[in-house]
């Protein structure tokens, strides 16, 4: 009996080596340090717009202006939080959701009570959510979604609108306001609430600049490959000037500075030039003229065209041979390790490789993943394949934040009906030293 615990306990001291583990989050803030980067080579004038860029989008918003140490006025009626670098954080300005949720405090701050949605927890992540369905369908509008039918969520209308967290009642610099929260509780039984985390902005500017030549052919390249692992992907265009978009957990955004701009609107509340209009205009709450902000949409848009990408933590042997299992069995065909800008006016931006680790087109990704949510061509199981550069660091994964486990993450992809699928069950059949290089391969980039 002894010899077999003995020999028990070796078995599974034997199986923890050979266990297949995520290295985890790496350490430090990268070649970032602790203030943004910028792209090499930014002539006197466009390093000088870089920082104030990143002064606005470090910038907190309050109502009024009145709030101490707010620098942005127009916060609200409704919104998730009060600064672009709150949500974007990871490991740096400009990155993705910190492991301490910023939501929580920004709900009761400065007299505000909202109360804290059940999905939004202080070890993270920082969520925004989306109702599939709902009455009214526009953004943040929405009455009550209807009973949940079969198959899907609540009955109504198409919403797919975000619906902010918090309202501004309650704040001492919002008298006169008073609306409630939506109902998050009520979606979350209909299975109405889907939610997104936020992605890093970390070389944006690249991205803005990937030509709509390099996307396509990319696409058409390797189509055997493809075809034998079930791999189709499309992309996303933008339904006024047929051009690619390519920003947002399904590319659905075309510019930065129309993403700013919306962002602005939505997370924070704050309308500008782009989006004069605020979301939620009952009387009494709609406390300062529009645009509420003038100069910071521009500012922040080039903060984020300048910003450098992620750089590559340390490679060796095992992240080598990791590298080229990622291409043999699928995983690049999706992830694809480089596309090329167009010409841009900035020499860092101009005919550049971009090592971005994706294809930035639209996948189906099967029923586990599914939002139910349309934007432009991407249907409610399509979504764009993440960008994997600079994913060493980051802590939540996949467009709602639901692990922190890369090995969970690629289980995500094999849902039976998921363009995935067949490279899942690939990586299922590696042996545990081959699963084991790809992982540290992922967490060196
Ligand atoms: C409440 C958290 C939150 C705040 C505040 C916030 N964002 Fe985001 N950001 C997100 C989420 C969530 C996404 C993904 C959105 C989607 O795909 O629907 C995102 C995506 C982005 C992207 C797209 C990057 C890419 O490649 O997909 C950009 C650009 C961006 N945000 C800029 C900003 C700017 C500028 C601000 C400040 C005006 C801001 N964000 C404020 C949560 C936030
Ligand atoms: C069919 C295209 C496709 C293939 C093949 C594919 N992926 Fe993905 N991958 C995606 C999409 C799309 C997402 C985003 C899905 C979501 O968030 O719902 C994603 C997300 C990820 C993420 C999470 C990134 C983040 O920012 O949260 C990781 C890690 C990842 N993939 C690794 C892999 C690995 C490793 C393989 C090979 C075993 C692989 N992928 C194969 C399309 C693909």
């Amino acid at each position: 009996m002894r010899i077999h615990i003995a020999g028990l306990i070796g078995i599974i001291a034997g199986a923890s080596l050979v266990a297949q583990t995520d290295p985890g989050v790496r350490p430090g803030a990268g070649n970032i340090a602790d203030v943004a980067q910028p792209v090499a080579g930014l002539s006197a004038a466009d390093l000088a717009n870089f920082k104030q860029g990143l002064a606005r989008f470090r910038a907190v918003a309050s109502v009024k202006g009145t709030e101490p140490a707010s620098e942005i006025t127009g916060l609200g009626p409704r919104f998730n939080l009060n600064s672009c670098a709150g949500c974007h954080a990871q490991p740096t300005v400009g990155g993705t959701s910190p492991r301490q949720n910023p939501q929580i405090a920004v709900a009761k701050q400065f007299g505000a009570s909202n109360s804290i949605p059940s999905f939004i927890t202080l070890d993270g992540p920082v969520r925004v959510v989306r109702f599939a369905r709902g009455g009214g369908g526009g953004r943040g509008r929405g009455g009550p979604p209807g009973p949940a039918g079969r198959g899907g969520p609540g009955r109504g209308g198409p919403d797919g609108g975000v619906h902010d967290l918090f309202v501004i009642t309650g704040r001492k610099d919002a008298e006169g306001c008073n609306i409630a929260q939506p109902n998050f509780e009520q979606a979350v039984s209909q299975r109405n609430a889907f939610f997104r985390i936020p992605t890093p902005v970390y070389g944006a500017g690249l991205i803005e600049a990937i030509s709509e030549a390099s996307i396509m052919s990319n696409l058409r390249s390797d189509r055997p490959l493809k075809d034998s692992l079930g791999i189709g992907g499309h992309e996303n265009r933008n339904q006024n000037d047929g051009t690619i978009t390519r920003f947002g957990w399904k590319s659905q955004d075309k510019s930065l500075v129309t993403f700013t701009a919306e962002a602005f609107n939505v997370e924070e509340g704050v309308t500008n030039e782009q989006f004069p209009h605020e979301r939620e205009d009952t009387p009494g709450c709609v406390l300062n003229p529009s645009p509420e902000d003038h100069a910071a949409v521009s500012a922040v848009a080039g903060f984020m065209r300048l910003l450098a990408p992620p750089v590559r933590g340390a490679e060796n042997e095992s992240t080598e041979r990791g590298s080229q299992t990622f291409g043999k069995i699928g995983c690049a065909t999706c992830h694809s390790p480089n596309l090329r800008t167009g010409k841009s006016d900035i020499a860092a931006l101009n005919e550049k490789w971009v090592p971005l680790y994706s294809d930035l087109a639209l996948h189906d990704m099967g029923p586990g993943l599914e939002d139910f949510i349309d934007q432009g061509q991407a249907r409610g199981r399509d979504w764009r394949t993440a960008p994997l550069w600079g994913l060493g660091q980051r802590i939540f994964l996949m467009h709602d934040g639901r692990t922190t486990d890369l090995v969970q993450a690629i289980r995500e992809h094999g849902t039976p009906g998921s363009e995935g699928y067949q490279t899942t069950t690939r990586f299922n059949g590696l042996k545990p030293e081959e699963k084991q290089d790809l992982l540290n391969f992922l967490r060196s980039l």
